[in-house]
């Protein structure tokens, strides 16, 4: 298992185990759909990290979600396929990814990700609710951020992990998030291949607060909702 007790004593981050996340109510059914993992979806998030990010979604229950980083489409797919009901047109979930790989700066094994990406037949689009997706194709440094000022309740942060796409990444969604409860969530957070990702969410700490889910590397900003305490 990968090591993220990144903690040390100038860090704001809060870690938290699982149950601390499952415990706050979200007044939804505890049925959800969920799919076998498969193989060719290593890039993308563990089952673990898949159940929390539902819940994560569950406990803002959005008209709209934002996703960067589409890769194969299999955590679009999961949100699509639990994304509550509500009564707003058009479409509900925008994912961006890349239209190629010109002039972009990578770090560990991401561009090997993003080159099996660009031709792969999204998983999302076998879905009959595939008309909810929006996926857009563009450079996530070229992204204008007031085209979509407060839209959405929830924004989930994997697209390029190098430091400067996070740093736009999150200061994007910071103007895109919607007012409480909305819900911002990064992937890789204690991911050794990209300690500077950790250290940006750790120097994030001091001015939003930041949780981390132990055993997974999601950490999330969330308004509106509070996380159970630690028992004991
Ligand atoms: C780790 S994968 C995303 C995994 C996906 N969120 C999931 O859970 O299945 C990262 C994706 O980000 C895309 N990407 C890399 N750099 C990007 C950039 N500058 N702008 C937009 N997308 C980028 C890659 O093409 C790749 O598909």
């Amino acid at each position: 298992m990968i090591n993220t007790n990144t903690s040390n004593a100038a860090s704001g981050v809060v870690h938290i185990r699982p149950y601390q996340l499952l415990s706050i109510e979200d007044g939804l059914s505890d049925e959800i759909k969920f799919f076998m993992p498969a193989l060719e979806a290593a890039g993308s998030l563990t089952v673990i990290e898949s159940i929390m990010l539902l819940k994560l979604m569950r406990c803002v229950s959005p008209t709209h979600v934002f996703e960067f980083g589409t890769y194969k489409g299999y955590t679009t797919r999961l949100l699509l396929e639990n994304l509550p009901e509500r009564d707003v047109a058009g479409e509900r979930i925008y994912t961006l990814d890349l239209p190629d790989l010109e002039n972009i700066v990578f770090q560990g094994t991401d561009k090997d990700l993003a080159t099996e990406s660009i031709t792969y037949q999204r998983k999302y689009l076998s879905s009959p609710r595939k008309n909810l997706v929006k996926q857009v194709l563009q450079d996530s440094m070229t992204l204008d951020p007031q085209l979509y000022s407060k839209k959405f309740q929830f924004i989930f942060i994997d697209a390029n992990h190098e430091v400067s796409y996070v740093c736009r990444d999150t200061e994007n969604a910071l103007v895109m998030l919607a007012d409480a409860p909305s819900c911002i969530v990064w992937h890789d957070y204690g991911n050794p291949q990209f300690p500077e990702l950790t250290q940006y969410l750790e120097d994030l700490s001091a001015r939003v607060p930041v949780y981390h889910v132990e055993d997974t590397m999601l950490a999330f900003h969330l308004l509106g909702k509070t996380v159970a305490p630690r028992r004991g």
